[in-house]
């Protein structure tokens, strides 16, 4: 029952990075509270559905543990958004090897014991790495709020004063605020479906910024022009965008949108893997750049890039596996379907020049002309899907393009599991297997795996 109070300690922390007990004969998920500490807890809500549910901390009972460590942001525990910044760094990385272990461990190789799960890579940087900030635009208290949603609500918790972010973009950020409440905008209200100013998107190349506003269809483009205006006072904007969302799905910047120049310039330049490419409002890029400059590099050793290397690089994004692959000496083949995307990697190896070409597809249902451009038997495969992992047809690619070499890079380790199994039935099995903390602060962790034909 929602409001029932009663002492639970955390046995194991939940891939939201919540703590979980047993209480009320349920998994009790609860917030800033770690494996061993003990509290008195609040119901907040019961699933329907399985005995679940989750609470609040009313007060805490002994000790706190030797894991938990001053949380960085001012709005921690309350954003939602970095839900382990209580935890001492090391701890974290050995909870997000944590779960990568119990993801893995029906995959035949780990149970065998023919492969280890290494401890996670660590970011070089545990605050400021964020290359981009995204705001959800709310009002309280008559004033503009740029934030996040609060844990299972619409209520808008504001997350200017953000420390994972670079600093440049919570100063930006904040400037967008004013300038947009000056301009007079409303702000959009998830609950009548009605206003304005629905997201900003502060991205951050170089020292340069890109602001993105997303708004709905009936915002009058004159305040847009004026937070444009406003904006461009600031000398690291380097341009400011708008695009319209009317949409209900939760996308923010959803695919096939078009981006308006309001000032300066649409686009930024990203470093990857050593090659400038263009990025505009929405193409997706990991957001902790330096980190995953050690990935790609890694990634192009476990490949063994290097000159007369034939590789492919299915769902490359804007390139850094790709490009981190052919500045080794390998001939690439990258696949991507965000037109955008495709586009600006086309011109960034066109420009380098390096030995990679792009196949505006769907990696999944490849026709027999753009399947035939990938080549036959390449040495070297990376896969880097969304968090959903492989879909039939992507495997079925796999399979009949059967690479000596096939790297998974994922950021889902539950849909990675199935996939292994999935492999491991086409006759592939790990013989490398590495996690990456791409997002210190949070549970996500990044898995990138080898995988040989088994012998
Ligand atoms: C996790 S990102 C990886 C991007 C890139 N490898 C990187 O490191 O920046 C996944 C990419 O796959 C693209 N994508 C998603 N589904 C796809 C599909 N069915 N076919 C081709 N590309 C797809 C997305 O547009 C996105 O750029």
């Amino acid at each position: 029952m929602p409001g029932t109070r009663f002492e639970m300690i955390a046995t194991e922390l939940d891939d939201a990075g919540w703590g979980v007990g047993l209480g009320e004969g349920k998994r009790v998920h609860v917030a800033d509270l770690l494996p061993g500490e003990r509290a008195e807890v609040a119901i907040d809500h019961v699933s329907p559905h399985k005995p679940e549910a989750w609470a609040h901390l009313v007060r805490w009972i002994g000790e706190r543990s030797p894991e938990r460590a001053p949380p960085a942001c001012p709005a921690f525990g309350r954003c939602g958004g970095c839900s382990w910044q209580h935890m001492a760094y090391p701890a974290q990385l050995a909870a997000k090897r944590a779960r990568v272990v119990a993801a893995l461990a029906d995959v035949p190789a780990v149970r065998a014991g023919t492969v280890t799960i290494r401890e996670a890579h660590p970011s070089p940087a545990i605050v400021g790495y964020r290359n981009k900030g995204k705001y959800v635009v709310g009002r309280a208290h008559e004033r503009l709020v740029l934030g996040a949603y609060a844990p299972r609500s619409h209520h808008v918790i504001d997350t200017v004063g953000c420390r994972v972010v670079a600093p440049i973009i919570d100063e930006v950020a904040s400037w967008v605020r004013g300038a947009a409440e000056e301009a007079g905008l409303g702000a959009y209200d998830e609950g009548t479906r009605s206003g304005e100013l629905r997201y900003v998107i502060v991205r951050e190349a170089a020292g340069d910024v890109l602001v993105v506003l997303v708004h709905t269809t009936e915002t009058p483009r004159s305040k847009l022009e004026s937070v444009a205006a406003a904006m461009a006072k600031h000398t690291a904007v380097h341009g400011v965008v708008s695009v319209a969302n009317d949409r209900r799905d939760g996308s923010i910047v959803p695919a096939g949108s078009r981006a308006q120049v309001l000032v300066g310039a649409g686009t930024l330049v990203e470093d990857l893997g050593g090659v400038g490419v263009e990025v505009g409002a929405g193409e997706f890029v990991q957001v902790n750049r330096a980190q995953a400059a050690v990935l790609y590099a890694r990634v192009a050793e476990l490949a063994d890039a290097r000159a007369g290397v034939r590789a492919v690089d299915l769902y490359a994004g804007l390139g850094g596996i790709g490009l981190a692959l052919a500045r080794a000496g390998a001939s690439v083949v990258a696949v991507e379907r965000d037109r955008d995307a495709v586009a600006a990697l086309t011109r960034a190896a066109e420009g380098a020049p390096l030995p990679l070409v792009v196949v505006a597809a769907d990696a999944g249902s490849l026709t027999a002309e753009l399947r035939a451009q990938l080549g036959e038997r390449p040495e070297v495969v990376v896969v880097n899907p969304p968090r959903k992992g492989l879909d039939a047809g992507a495997l079925a690619l796999l399979a009949d393009l059967a690479p000596a070499t096939l790297i998974y890079v994922s950021c889902g380790p539950e849909a990675l599991a199935r996939d292994l199994a999935a492999l491991a039935a086409a006759g592939y099995a790990p013989d490398v297997i590495e996690p990456f903390d791409l997002m210190p602060g949070t549970a996500q962790i990044e898995t990138v795996v080898r995988l040989r034909p088994a012998a």
